[in-house]
Parts: structure tokens; C-alpha cells; sequence
């Protein structure tokens, strides 16, 4: 099975520095992938650059074993930003999930259908006719999540999915993934909070000024986390990194 992403010798170079530094990595169809590393080691260029919104200068990117240009994944990888209020533009939740069918020229039936299903898989059944402003901080992330499921992405790109989020939020958000995880979609949470939900993931990513240091299974490579200053609570096993009890 082609992988759902690879990218192949990924540069960003701004002025004299080097933002990424030929990055190579592959993202397994259906794997759930973290994305770890220090402040400033360049998680969030590489999401912008893997989504189609900033130009590489050099490296390519390929889905479905495919090399895609920006437009391609502009389509068919959705990012999710830190900020998801910011990604909110409409008077209800269910209007702000149609939004991005809408733009896609969907027919109202389809766009019904997928608003409907994205709604169900993010559980806000009760939230449609809300307000997204009066949502709490964990529905509004998943109010932002359901508007990219609703153009059925490829692969999902989080950043820092639990930034400013409470501890009940935290969990919804962690259930939310773990649901686009069994649903089979490709995923990949850039989050240095690897203790919250690390356990959940196959894959990880650990980034170092620029350049990817680590890759591997999660369970095989998570204690080498602390060398590269993410916290995991001293003597955890690979079960306990999830503020899930499971
Ligand atoms: N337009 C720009 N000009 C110069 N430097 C930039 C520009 N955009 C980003 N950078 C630098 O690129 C580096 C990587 O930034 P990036 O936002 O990817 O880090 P990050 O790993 O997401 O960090 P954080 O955990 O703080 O979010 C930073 O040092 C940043 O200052
Ligand atoms: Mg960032």
C-alpha cells in the first residue's frame, strides 16, 4: 500500500537560515502520528509547507504515492490551526461546517450529507443550531475539526491540538482523534504535550532546529522524547502517556 504522504528532501530556507533542513518522512495510510519538538524546530513551517501554504524551496511531497503540487494538497491535506476560533466564519456550527463543501461547489445534497456525518463524528448533535462563539474551548476545536472533515481530507494535519484547553476538553479533543483514527484517516498532531496523548498514537516525529532527529514507532522511541526537552513523567511506560484512562 503507497504510504498517504511521504516527503522527500523538504528545505525551507529564509534568508541565510535554514527553517527545514532536507526533511524526509512517510506517513503510513492510517497511521496516527506525533509530531514533537522544541519550540522554534520548526513543526508548524513544515505543516504550512506540507498543506501548500508556503513554497519549499526545495524537497518534494507525494500523496497516495504521488507527487502533489501546492494546489493538490491545498485540497486534499487539511490543517487544523492552533487558533481554531480563527478558523470559524459562520452564525451556527452546522453553517460553519457546510462552509468549506460550499466552497468546494458540492451540490446541497452532498453538502447535507457531509455536514451531517462530520457533525455525528465529532459528536455535536446537540451544537448545530449553537453559535460557534458560545461554544466551550474543546467544542470549538471540535466545531474546527468537523469543517475539515466535512471536505473529506486525505490526511489531517493538528497544530498543538490542546493548546489552552482545560482537562475535560483535553479528553474531548483526545476521543475526537482517537475516533479519525478508527475511522482510518492519516493523521499528524504536532503538540509537545506528548504526555497527554502520546499512548494513542503509532508514529512518531521528533524535530530538532530544522531537521527531523528521530522517526519511528511511538512505543520504540518515545524515551529518547527528554533529550530533546519534551516532558514525559519520570518512569512512564509507553500506556501511560494519555490523560485517557483506558
Ligand atoms: N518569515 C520568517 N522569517 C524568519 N524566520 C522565520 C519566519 N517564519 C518562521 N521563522 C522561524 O522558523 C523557525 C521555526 O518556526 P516554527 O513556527 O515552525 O516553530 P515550531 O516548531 O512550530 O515552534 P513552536 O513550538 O514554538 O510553535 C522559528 O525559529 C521561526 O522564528
Ligand atoms: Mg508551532
Amino acid at each position: 500500500m503507497e504510504p498517504a504522504l511521504q516527503i522527500d528532501g523538504l528545505s525551507l530556507q529564509i534568508g541565510d537560515r535554514m527553517i527545514l533542513d532536507h526533511v524526509s518522512l512517510t506517513l503510513e495510510k492510517g497511521a496516527f502520528a506525533a509530531l514533537c519538538g522544541r519550540n522554534g524546530a520548526g513543526k508548524s513551517q513544515l505543516l504550512r509547507c506540507i498543506k501548500g501554504l508556503r513554497k519549499p524551496s526545495a524537497g518534494r511531497i507525494s500523496i497516495d504515492g504521488s507527487e502533489a503540487d501546492a494546489k493538490t494538497r491545498m485540497k486534499r491535506i487539511a490543517l487544523v490551526f492552533q487558533n481554531a476560533e480563527m478558523q470559524i466564519v459562520s452564525q451556527s456550527v452546522e453553517k460553519d461546517i457546510a462552509f468549506g463543501p460550499e466552497n468546494m461547489g458540492l451540490g446541497k445534497e452532498e453538502i447535507a450529507r457531509r455536514v451531517e456525518s462530520a457533525i455525528h463524528l465529532m459528536g455535536l448533535e446537540g451544537r448545530a443550531k449553537q453559535r460557534p462563539q458560545t461554544l466551550s474551548g474543546g467544542e470549538l476545536r471540535k466545531c474546527a475539526i468537523a469543517g475539515i472533515l466535512a471536505m473529506e481530507p486525505d490526511v489531517i494535519l493538528l497544530d498543538e491540538p490542546f493548546a489552552n484547553l482545560d482537562y475535560p476538553s483535553t479528553l474531548t479533543v483526545i476521543r475526537a482523534l482517537d475516533t479519525l483514527h478508527e475511522k482510518g484517516y492519516s493523521i499528524i498532531v504536532v503538540s509537545h504535550e506528548a504526555e497527554k496523548f502520546l499512548a494513542h498514537t503509532d508514529t512518531l516525529f521528533i524535530m530538532d532546529k530544522g531537521i527531523l532527529a528521530e522517526s519511528g514507532r511511538s512505543s520504540e522511541i518515545f524515551q529518547k522524547l527528554p533529550e530533546y526537552d519534551i516532558f514525559i513523567p519520570d518512569g512512564a511506560s509507553f500506556g501511560d502517556l494519555t490523560w485517557l484512562k483506558r
